[in-house]
């Protein structure tokens, strides 16, 4: 039998572990690679541990940027961390909310290590809260519902679950232990995106570093009794989408004692918000490429978790692709005084329709069919112009679409002011 030669062995077997190697690599980085930056872990971290102190042995510089978002303080022009009153620096919105806890107490909101002491603070929660609250709050949290389920978790009261719960938001919201990839970890996150039918343990790895962030960052509703997290998206993500789905199930928050309309209050969605076709999701950014830029600290090279505005650290967080820094905190600048402007005109619209339907409601020859007419307008109006109110970043992540929910806000706004004034003078309207 003829011997190959020693060299064809040996270059054959290199191409073979080439290639093996590749094929590997390929499969893999369909998801995440594992980190390969900074130093090598000292300690393995118990799954699901909520101690981030615990996971910053093995990664100081990610912990210590972390711990930076507790004492962050700076006030940007619509943003940043101080945690000033929402309702002194406009009014209108105590209007807005009557009759519903946020009328007496909205803060802006402040980095994530203070997520515990802010909860327990506001005036919004009362012995009826549901433990559900606790939901965007804890890094105790995927370790409770592994223990509880998600079923049990919320229907406990707040305090009692509360005595179970310690730790801010921290590192096992968003990473599993030891292999550090990003991770669902919010079971309605998880359910929502199923409904959908996706699943994201197939998503890449640039998807990961804003999906990681709808764990929290999104409008939710506390469903029936057991007030069970649940994500409107059913239908979609888009504002009409998610209005729909309210009406749909007759969902609604509280009944506005002013209009008398059953209402909806927004919570925070930025992850609906930024996805909604908005240029720098389209161009395929992440809300990490922004809010956790790469820095860079002698040799070691590091995801900085000190989450805030960007403004803050412009440079670094838009200077990574934009070279004109400058012009792009301009460009900001320039959107977010547009969008102020523009839900300023909601939200006269809006405090003259809850006036209207007020006003109208009190006489005694009020047309009770433009009544419910106006007052089906006034929840579909705020709803609108709570989505683009209640997303943090004052239209920046997605202008277009910011400035589009803004302008069908304020016309339904004061389609139902006519049609209050029309059941005001019913014999001359026309019937709704
Ligand atoms: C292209 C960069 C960029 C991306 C991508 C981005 N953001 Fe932002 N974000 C900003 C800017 C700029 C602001 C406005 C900050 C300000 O007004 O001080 C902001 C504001 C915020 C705020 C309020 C911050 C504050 O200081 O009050 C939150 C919360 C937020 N973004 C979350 C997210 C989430 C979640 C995502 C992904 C779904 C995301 N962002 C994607 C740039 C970005
Ligand atoms: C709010 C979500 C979130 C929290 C909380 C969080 N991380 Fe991360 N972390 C990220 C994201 C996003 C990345 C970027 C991942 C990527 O690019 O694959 C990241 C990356 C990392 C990496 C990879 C190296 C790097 O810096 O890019 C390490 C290590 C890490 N985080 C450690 C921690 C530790 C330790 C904690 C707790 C102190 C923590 N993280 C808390 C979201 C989070
Ligand atoms: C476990 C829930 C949770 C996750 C996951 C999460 N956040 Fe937050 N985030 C919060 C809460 C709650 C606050 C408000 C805390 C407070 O005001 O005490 C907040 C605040 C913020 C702020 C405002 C900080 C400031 O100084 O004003 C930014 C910006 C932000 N988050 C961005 C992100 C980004 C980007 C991601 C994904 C990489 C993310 N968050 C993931 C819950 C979360
Ligand atoms: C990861 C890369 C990346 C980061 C980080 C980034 N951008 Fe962009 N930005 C883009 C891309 C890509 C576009 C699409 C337009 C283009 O190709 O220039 C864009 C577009 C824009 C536009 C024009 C938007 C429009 O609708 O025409 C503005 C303004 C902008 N960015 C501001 C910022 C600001 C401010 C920051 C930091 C808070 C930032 N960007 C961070 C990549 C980025």
């Amino acid at each position: 039998m003829k011997k190959w030669p020693i060299t064809t062995i040996v270059l054959v077997a290199i191409i073979l572990v080439l290639a093996g190697a590749l094929i590997g690599t390929l499969l893999y980085v369909r998801n995440q690679p594992p980190p390969t930056r900074g130093v090598t872990p000292l300690i393995t971290v118990a799954a699901q541990e909520p101690d981030s102190a615990t996971w910053g042995l093995n990664f100081p510089n990610e912990y210590s940027t972390y711990l930076q978002t507790t004492s962050n303080n700076t006030r940007t022009a619509y943003g940043g961390s101080e945690p000033y009153s929402k309702l002194e620096a406009d009014p209108r919105l105590v209007q807005l909310f009557a009759g519903y806890s946020f009328s007496k107490d909205y803060n802006e909101e402040r980095g994530h290590g203070n997520s515990l002491t802010d909860v327990r603070a506001t005036q919004r929660v009362n012995d009826k809260t549901p433990g559900t609250c606790y939901s965007c709050k804890s890094s105790d949290n995927p370790r409770l519902w592994s223990a509880l389920g998600m079923v049990e978790f919320d229907k406990t009261p707040f305090a009692t679950l509360g005595e179970r719960i310690i730790n801010p938001i921290g590192c096992a919201n968003c990473h599993e232990a030891n292999t550090m990839q990003l991770i669902v970890t919010n079971p309605a996150l998880e359910a929502s995106l199923e409904a959908q039918g996706k699943d994201w343990r197939t998503f890449t790895r640039q998807e990961m570093r804003t999906v990681v962030c709808g764990n929290c960052h999104v409008e939710y509703y506390f469903q029936g009794e057991g007030k069970l997290l649940v994500f409107p998206w059913a239908g979609g993500t888009r504002i009409e989408d998610i209005a729909a789905y309210y009406e749909g199930i007759k969902f609604s928050d509280w009944t506005h004692p002013n209009s008398n309309a059953p209402m909806i209050k927004i919570q925070h969605p930025e992850f609906e918000m930024f996805t909604a076709s908005s240029t720098h999701f389209a161009a395929g950014v992440a809300c990490a490429d922004c809010h956790m830029p790469y820095t860079r600290d002698s040799a070691a090279k590091y995801s900085t978790h000190n989450v805030r505005s960007p403004l803050l650290n412009a440079s670094v967080a838009c200077g990574a692709c934009h070279p004109d820094v400058e012009y792009a905190t301009a460009r900001v600048a320039a959107i977010q005084a547009q969008v102020r402007t523009t839900m300023d005109a909601a939200e006269e619209a809006l405090v003259a329709a809850i006036q209207a339907i007020h006003t109208s409601a009190a006489l005694p020859s009020a047309d009770v069919a433009h009544l419910e007419e106006a007052r089906r307008l006034h929840r579909e109006a705020q709803l609108r112009w709570d989505f683009v109110a209640a997303e943090n970043s004052l239209g920046f992540h997605n202008p277009e679409e910011a400035l589009r929910i803004l302008a069908a806000a304020t016309d339904l706004a004061r389609q139902a002011q006519v049609a209050a004034l029309q059941a005001a003078a019913p014999a001359s309207a026309p019937t709704p």
